[in-house]
């Protein structure tokens, strides 16, 4: 039985709940201007790590290359810095506070770009942002990202913040998931979303030792991406562009140790099991099982899919297993091959691809032509974290 002390109405105001779902009000990107090619990457990276000589290694990290579905990454990491701070460019030496030094400025810095971007798209003055919610696995910080990101926007002072580090690529749908909640408990709430990543934290010489980290070489990229979300959307002021309607996360089964990171002295290393595609694939639809009920069971191929680009292999297994047709994963292919895997800002790339590609394709809808669609995530845990959006 309740207490008297529960059943009492709530006399903060935040009991002024708004009416409608949060909504997705606009979108935001950056990335460094420094682009790596591909194809031209292998030698520069044997080249710059000292490791020229590893011949065998050099053709192993070709060949994953060659395969990763990338044509091009951007990075704030040039030669020039690179050079002039050799133990980052060692396997293992200590230098954690230089990758630190970066990422602290960095990582607010890009996220800085995307934020301005989404706020132009808005249309609101910033005045209007009443939380902020910031997630990286690029440093850590106190106070945090968040903070120096509040500061250089000059957000009010009562701004209210969630600073999310160290959580891997999931965190791309985490954000989203803590701002459908704040916007549909506080009324007039506007959350700042944002998800910023920078390479200088794992960059590292390859070593016959760490396999799994030639993948991680291979792969990874610098970028941030931000959105403001809000409820009950002023008329003719706000245009959103999808609604949240359910958010869920989930551990997959005996997946323990797939992907770990670990910060060390000599930055933040990284561990992937060869397995991580098929336990992605084996599981997702266990995942997404409660939001197709929400949504009155359509067939998969009538959603739209933003999926966070992890690898090819990921993304090739994720649409045999769900009999995806071939366009369904475009965006997130179009994303891995532009930028490569930016951690958490990824699928929040994809997101924005997608609803690009509607304008391009004019499509009916912001979502491909669907109504309901995914945001997918995943990342250490194994965590895959998913929502599911209507188009608008
Ligand atoms: N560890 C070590 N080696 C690996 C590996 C791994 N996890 N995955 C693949 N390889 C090696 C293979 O053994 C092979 O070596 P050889 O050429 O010497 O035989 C080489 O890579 C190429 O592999 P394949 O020939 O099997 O080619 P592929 O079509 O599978 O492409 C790939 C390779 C691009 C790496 C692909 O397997 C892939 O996309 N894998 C998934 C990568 C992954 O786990 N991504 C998640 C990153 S973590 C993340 O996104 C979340 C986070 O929190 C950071």
């Amino acid at each position: 039985e309740a207490s008297a002390a529960v059943k009492e109405t709530r006399l903060s105001p935040q009991v002024l709940k708004p009416e409608g779902p949060a909504t997705v009000l606009a979108i935001g990107t950056s990335v460094p201007p420094n682009v790596f090619e591909q194809k031209a990457y292998p030698d520069f990276f044997f080249r710059v790590t000292n490791c020229s000589q590893k011949m065998e290694l050099k053709e192993k990290f070709q060949r994953i290359c060659e395969k990763s579905g990338i044509k091009k990454r951007h990075f704030y990491l040039t030669e020039e810095i690179l050079r002039s701070n050799p133990s980052v460019c060692t396997y293992k030496e200590p230098s954690l506070d230089l990758r630190q030094e970066i990422a602290v400025v960095e990582v607010p810095k890009l996220a800085k770009e995307a934020a301005l971007n989404a706020i132009k798209e808005w249309g609101q003055p910033r005045s209007k942002i009443t939380h902020i919610v910031f997630a990286t696995t690029s440093g850590v910080d106190m106070p945090g990202a968040d903070f120096r990101l509040a500061k250089m926007l000059g957000l009010r002072p009562t701004v209210k913040r969630v600073m999310l580090y160290q959580q891997g690529c999931y965190a791309g749908a985490t954000v989203l998931r803590i701002a459908k909640d704040l916007a549909e408990n506080n009324k007039g709430a506007r959350v700042l979303v944002t998800c910023s990543e920078v390479t200088a934290v794992t960059f590292r010489a390859p070593s016959e030792n760490h396999l799994d980290g030639l993948v991680g070489s291979a792969l990874f990229g610098d970028g941030a991406a931000a959105l403001i979300i809000g409820s009950d959307p002023a008329a003719q002021v706000e245009r959103p562009l999808f609604e949240i309607h359910w958010a869920g996360q989930m551990v997959l089964p005996e997946s323990d140790g797939a992907i770990n990171g670990h910060l060390r002295e000599a930055g933040l290393i990284f561990h992937l099991l060869k397995d991580v595609p098929g336990l992605i694939s084996k599981n997702i639809d266990k995942v997404l099982a409660e939001a197709m009920e929400y949504a009155h069971f359509p067939s998969y191929n009538d959603l739209f899919w933003a999926v966070h680009p992890g690898g090819p292999a990921i993304l090739d297994q994720m649409e045999a297993k769900l009999g995806l047709s071939m366009d369904k994963l475009q965006a997130s292919r179009d994303i891995l091959a532009s930028y490569g895997n930016m951690s958490s800002a990824s699928v929040l790339f994809v997101l924005d691809r997608i609803r690009r590609r509607s304008e391009e394709m004019q499509l009916p809808s912001n979502g491909e032509g669907c109504e309901w669609g995914f945001v997918i995530g995943f990342g250490p845990g194994l965590t895959v974290e998913a929502l599911m959006l209507r188009t608008i």
